[in-house]
């Protein structure tokens, strides 16, 4: 376990540098195009902004907003330091808001999925004691709101926030998953012309210009999973499967535990077959894969690895399927830690399309760790063409 936590340590060591570097924040227009993937941390919203609310002419917000993520925080708003605050989610790609006033905590969710790929107009306001959705100029969700314990004042400031929250999540009526690969452009925030603040850990990336459903390894960067997080066993005889969908090329996965390292890569073979290129530390053996279809089965039995049916390592003297239980790192797209040491593998450059393990799709937003230049719902599709 310790090695382990050594190995969580390297990874986010960079990120607490970063953390503890945090100098005066930039100023990133309010009507650009604002991508709110790739965060460094889960609940710190990407961006935010503050007025007086005697400044306030107008208490409607529009924006237009892209994603294939079916969970994740949007839009934050507050007044009094937090104490009243409202947020705009996604679940099940469905918005949902949830709004704490006084002694009222409020959650409600219906509307169309948003989560299709293709940008929306969404509008938020507030209409007397209601607040009003609307997507693509057609109402969808309105919730009213009354509390005779608070007096409504028009003065303080109203804080404003995108990709997360500035209250503790502990506050949510409904917990979700902040983190949301997603895309704003040509935002109205309270008819203001205010620049949203960001912190100086935080790296605009463009977002792609057409997208299409995976999960997008640009070539640097992985996603790790504690193995006791996922699906385990259901009978020895199956043991547990991963599989792999997509187009790529570098590192697929690694399996670590203490004084245990697994790799497999799979480098450009000739235009038939792709190499496999699988091994314990030292020495790694090959084994052809058809390029079509590009899925690739690893099956974890109890003292074995297998890739695609071929067995490709044996080892009696361990039990991989407690192993599994106890937990050991199992990272897509590389080795953890490797970046920092001299480049012994090829970082994962590709599109998954699909992962699952023992049959459930794995969400990389629900990752231990997952480096920010990974993109964990949208695939480019035009780097995809220049990959085959
Ligand atoms: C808000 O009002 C205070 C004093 O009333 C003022 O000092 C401050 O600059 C104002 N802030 C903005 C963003 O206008
Ligand atoms: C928005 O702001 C502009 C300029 O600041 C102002 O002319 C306009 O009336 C405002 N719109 C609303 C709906 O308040
Ligand atoms: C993985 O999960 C197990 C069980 O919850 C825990 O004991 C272990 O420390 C975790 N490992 C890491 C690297 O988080």
């Amino acid at each position: 376990m310790n090695y382990l936590k050594e190995v969580v340590i390297l990874l986010l060591g960079p990120y607490l540098i970063l953390l503890c570097r945090r100098v005066s924040g930039e100023q990133i227009s309010s009507k650009g195009v604002i991508n709110l993937a790739h965060r460094q941390s889960k609940w710190t919203p990407l961006m935010q902004m503050s007025a007086n609310l005697s400044d306030i002419t107008s208490i409607r917000s529009f924006f237009e907003f892209r994603t294939l993520d079916p969970e994740g925080a949007v839009f934050y708003g507050d007044t009094k330091e937090g104490q009243d605050w409202f947020v705009l989610s996604l679940r099940d790609g469905i918005p949902e808001m949830q709004i704490g006033k006084a002694d009222i905590l409020v959650s409600v969710k219906g509307g169309r999925k948003l989560n299709d790929g293709a940008w929306h107009l969404l509008e938020l306001r507030n209409e007397g004691k209601f607040v009003v959705l609307e997507v693509n100029n057609k109402v969808e969700l309105v919730v009213g709101l009354h509390s005779k314990l608070v007096e409504d004042d028009l003065t303080g400031k109203i804080r404003l926030a995108l990709g997360g929250m500035l209250v503790d999540k502990q506050k949510l009526f409904h917990p979700f998953e902040p983190e949301i690969d997603a895309c704003i452009r040509g935002g109205h925030w309270l008819n203001l012309s205010t620049t949203w603040d960001t912190d100086s850990t935080w790296e605009p990336r463009p977002c792609f210009s057409e997208i299409k459903k995976g999960s997008y390894f640009p070539g640097t960067g992985v996603a790790m999973f504690n193995t006791s997080d996922l699906p385990g066993l259901k009978t020895e005889e199956a043991g547990i499967t991963v599989e792999i969908f997509g187009s790529w090329t570098g590192t697929m996965l690694s399996l670590q535990s203490t004084g245990f390292e697994y790799i497999l890569a799979v480098l450009d073979g000739n235009k038939d077959v792709k190499e496999v290129q699988l091994g314990l530390k030292e020495g790694s053996e090959s084994v052809a894969l058809p390029r079509e279809p590009e899925t690739l089965t690893f099956t974890i039995l109890k003292h074995s690895l297998v890739v695609n049916s071929v067995t490709e390592l044996e080892k009696e003297s361990l039990d991989f399927f407690s192993m599994w239980k106890k937990g050991m790192l199992l990272t897509f797209g590389g080795v953890p830690g490797d970046s920092e040491k001299a480049k012994s593998t090829h970082d994962l450059r590709g599109c998954l399309e699909k992962i699952l393990v023992q049959g459930q799709v794995i969400d990389l937003d629900r990752a231990l760790y997952k480096h920010t230049a990974v993109s964990s719902h949208s695939c480019p599709t035009e780097a995809m063409n220049e990959l085959t």
